[in-house]
């Protein structure tokens, strides 16, 4: 089938889970932006996608016809959505519809459908009606108001679920308080996390990678996009009437591995890890180690009565000079030699060696002050004591030579 027949297939993108600013141009497709992109994912949703198609395209023309489009993503159903759904593309022209084979999943299937959408508010619904369609009314005005994400929540005013057990409700509560100790910012911004039921605007989630696993990708477009203004709509949880839910265990073993995924990427530790050169910082501990083998052998080898015998004090800083001399060396080669390769003549490495020399010395001098600090306010054993500072005075002498001996400049 060509690509021009008028209810061909959207192909599924590949790559990256990363919306771009302006929508995809697809050759033999009217590309040009609209305002809303509405992606409903399904699998094995035959049942309901007739009626869900109907209902949303009547609600949209009235309020914004000729403004949006309708994205179904199948996952390949056995049940063959997909097929039903494209045999509505003639009777619905705003309908498109994706079939996905090698990739599965709801998550993925939502930001595959954005990732084609023209809209500049994207939205996503369930395919199985337990997500009433009138409430996109609500939400629309919401992002018309002002607001950069709405979501339809089942906490607030006029929310709800209509019969859930008390299992059901208990467990979907419990999924939320963790969620809250996990990730505080991101799930205490919205009384119902767990909503599948909401639209942002594209601006807020362009250029960054997503990267959820399982059901919940409210919390991707929370924790990664830039989202300032959240307004919620209260909504009931319908009862299905088709088909099955999918949810199994996997789904809340999904959603601890992401709260855990986005806790890791996003906060502290993760922008601290994502910025910190872990690789440089390995090569310059092992050289720092080759320093205190050289240190210790020409130190025996100064000091020592059976060698030459010298005075204690001489003999250590003689040693411990040749120990920087020899990180130095191989810093220089090694651990920063991209930085090195650009900066080659002997005035620039002579400059490196001298500001490395200063540093260590400061290294050396902060770590007899936290050597004695930790020995008598914190920890009473000089041996833990001098472990704790040789690490501080490893990362000073880290993160300095880092910033001022390496330092990339720009200039030629
Ligand atoms: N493409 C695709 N791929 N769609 C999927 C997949 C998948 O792997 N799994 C589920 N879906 C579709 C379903 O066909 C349905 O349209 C929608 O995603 C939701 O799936 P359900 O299995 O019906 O989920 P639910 O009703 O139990 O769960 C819902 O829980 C929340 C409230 O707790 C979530 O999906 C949320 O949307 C909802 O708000
Ligand atoms: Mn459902």
């Amino acid at each position: 089938m060509s690509i021009l027949e008028p209810n061909s297939l959207l192909s599924v993108p590949t790559g990256q889970l990363q919306i771009s600013e302006l929508p995809p141009s697809t050759v033999g497709v009217d590309s040009s932006p609209i305002f809303f992109s509405l992606v409903i994912p399904t699998y094995n949703e035959a049942g309901n996608i007739k009626a869900i198609i109907r209902i949303l395209s009547t609600l949209l023309d009235e309020s914004i016809p000729g403004e949006y489009e309708l994205i179904v993503v199948d996952d390949d159903s056995p049940d063959g959505t997909w097929e039903v759904a494209q045999s509505l593309m003639l009777e619905y022209p705003q309908l498109r519809v994706m079939r996905r084979q090698d990739e599965r999943g709801l998550s993925s299937a939502v930001i595959r459908g954005w990732q084609v959408a023209r809209g500049d508010v994207l939205g996503v619904i369930d395919g199985d009606l337990q997500h009433p369609p009138h409430v996109l009314l609500r939400l629309l005005y919401a992002i018309q108001k002002g607001a950069d994400l709405a979501v339809a929540s089942r906490h607030v005013e006029g929310g709800g679920v209509s019969s859930w057990s008390f299992i059901r409700r208990f467990l979907s509560r419990g999924a939320q308080l963790l969620g809250l100790i996990i990730l505080p910012n991101v799930l205490g911004r919205v009384s119902d996390p767990m909503s599948g039921y909401f639209i942002v605007r594209r601006n807020c989630i362009v250029n960054v990678t997503l990267n959820p696993v399982g059901y919940k990708v409210l919390l991707e477009v929370i924790g990664r996009g830039q989202v300032k203004q959240i307004a919620e709509v209260g909504y009931v949880f319908c009862e299905r009437k088709e088909g099955e839910s999918k949810v199994t265990w996997k789904q809340y073993l999904d959603y601890i591995h992401h709260l855990l995924r986005l806790r890791l990427s996003t906060g502290y530790i993760g922008r601290f890890s994502q910025n910190f050169p872990i690789g440089r910082f390995m090569r310059f501990g092992l050289v720092g180690l080759s320093g205190v083998f050289v240190d210790m052998a020409v130190l025996y080898l100064l000091s020592d009565p059976t060698t030459l015998g010298l005075p204690l004090t001489r003999s250590k800083i003689l040693a411990g000079e040749i120990a920087i001399f020899n990180n130095f060396l191989w810093n220089d080669a090694w651990t920063f030699a991209d930085v090195a390769m650009q900066q080659r003549s002997w005035r620039q490495r002579l400059k490196r060696f001298l500001k490395f020399n200063l540093i260590c010395l400061a290294g050396l001098v902060l770590n007899v002050l936290v050597l004695n600090l930790v020995f008598n306010f914190i920890i009473h054993n000089r041996y833990i004591a001098n472990l704790i500072a040789i690490a501080i005075a490893t990362i000073w002498n880290f993160w300095v030579n880092l910033k001022l001996s390496w330092r990339v400049t720009q200039v030629k």
